[in-house]
């Protein structure tokens, strides 16, 4: 055991693998639980895309969050996995007629719908199956988030959702359709947001729009807020658990809700990254001519978030207590973007030490690739080994 990690048993598995905390994993349940419960018109959706492990899928269902899905694949897991269908939202910019359908037929919660052709062909479809789809439009509400820019998404220029000055007239085109009910608003302003300010800006917005709606007597059941609350990549051990209370206090203290309104939300990174780790094995320890390179098993094709976004993840050699030497800790892969981290500091590290990459259980697993024909990563969670 080396802090909170089996190492012992890790000796018997083959790297790279991500080895998932599930103590950490069901304490941010427990917290997002209470949550709901201290305010009975909010509903979570777990944002599927983070981490789409069937193992963690149902730790995450038993704890009564709802699916935020973006594809029909993610559709299924989520129902595999035991979300109710009509808790499963489902969002995306490009849904198929194949995933349309494939929600229709299983009357999942809500469609959000990211422009009008698609609000169209959703209402052929429903109409086909004679049925009557909801949805919720994704309003991009210009509301810039400080945040990585592949990673921010409510801004006029991205190509998500509808824009505001066009919210009138989808709304009265939805009202005349007969197959589709409109039943709310959608946002989402980007991810791994710390801070809170951003997501006040996204309630006023949403204050504003809906001061004009109800003008206008428009009836919205519910507003869906997004994901993007943020987690400490740099201290994953102080800070297990995201700051839950000061997000929600956000939308409590800022979000006009009229009373018969739910309030959703989205999450996706703060509930599953701190639970994960990718466990790799040191390949070489390489002299270069002004570096040493700590070589791993492990490469973006295993967690690109370093390589793809610039993301900083905390490296620790649980197999070392030597001094520390300084690394450049890199991947096997043919590219010279396969860098973890660069001048990074560890314990003196060998061939055949395990080093662990912090804070990976969002978007690592899920990002996952064959590039070089290598394998996918192997996956563990900690209820399997005896400590
Ligand atoms: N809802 C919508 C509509 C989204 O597009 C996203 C994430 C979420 C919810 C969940 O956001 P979260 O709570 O996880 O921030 N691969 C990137 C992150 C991409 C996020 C895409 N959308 C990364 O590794 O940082």
């Amino acid at each position: 055991m080396k802090g909170s990690f089996p190492i012992e048993s890790f000796r018997q598995l083959e790297t790279p693998f991500y080895y998932y905390d599930t103590a950490v994993l069901r304490k941010t349940l427990a917290a997002i639980a209470n949550q709901t419960r201290c305010n009975g018109n909010y509903r979570v959706h777990y944002a599927i895309k983070a981490n789409a492990n069937s193992k963690l899928l149902r730790i995450i269902s038993s704890y009564g969050l709802g699916a935020d899905c973006v594809s029909g694949g993610e559709i299924q897991a989520a129902l595999e996995a035991g979300f109710p269908p009509e808790s499963i939202v489902f969002a995306g910019v490009g849904k198929t007629d194949k995933e349309i359908l494939l929600g229709l037929r299983n009357n999942i919660g809500c469609f959000n719908v990211e422009s009008i052709p698609e609000l169209e062909v959703i209402d052929q479809l429903a109409a086909r199956l004679s049925t009557t789809a909801r949805v919720a439009f994704r309003i991009n509400p210009n509301v810039g988030a400080h945040t990585h820019a592949n990673i921010t998404t409510g801004l006029a220029e991205n190509k998500f959702g509808i824009a505001m000055e066009d919210l009138d007239w989808v709304v009265a085109l939805a009202e005349g359709l007969s197959h589709v009910r409109f039943v709310g608003l959608h946002f989402h302003i980007g991810s791994q947001i710390l801070d809170m300010s951003d997501f006040v800006s996204l309630c006023n917005r949403i204050n504003d729009l809906q001061g004009h709606l109800a003008n206008r007597k428009t009836i919205v059941e519910s507003i869906n807020v997004g994901g993007g609350l943020g987690v400490e990549y740099r201290h994953p051990n102080r800070k297990p658990i995201p700051d839950l209370d000061n997000y929600f206090n956000v939308f409590h203290n800022h979000l006009k809700l009229q009373p018969h309104q739910t309030l959703h939300f989205e999450l996706g990174r703060a509930v599953v990254a701190q639970c994960g780790s990718l466990v790799s094995r040191v390949t070489f320890v390489k002299q270069g001519s002004f570096k040493q390179f700590a070589i791993l098993d492990a490469g973006f094709s295993d967690l690109i978030r370093p390589a793809f976004y610039q993301a900083y993840h905390k490296i620790e050699n649980i197999s070392s207590d030597e001094e520390k030497q300084t690394y450049d800790v890199v991947g096997p892969i043919c590219e010279s973007s396969d860098v973890f981290q660069k001048a990074t500091e560890l314990n003196k590290t060998h061939r055949g030490d395990f080093l662990v990459i912090r804070s990976a259980g969002a978007y690592g697993e899920t990002m996952a690739s064959c590039y070089n024909c290598r394998s996918l990563p192997m996956s563990h969670l900690s209820d399997e080994f005896h400590f």
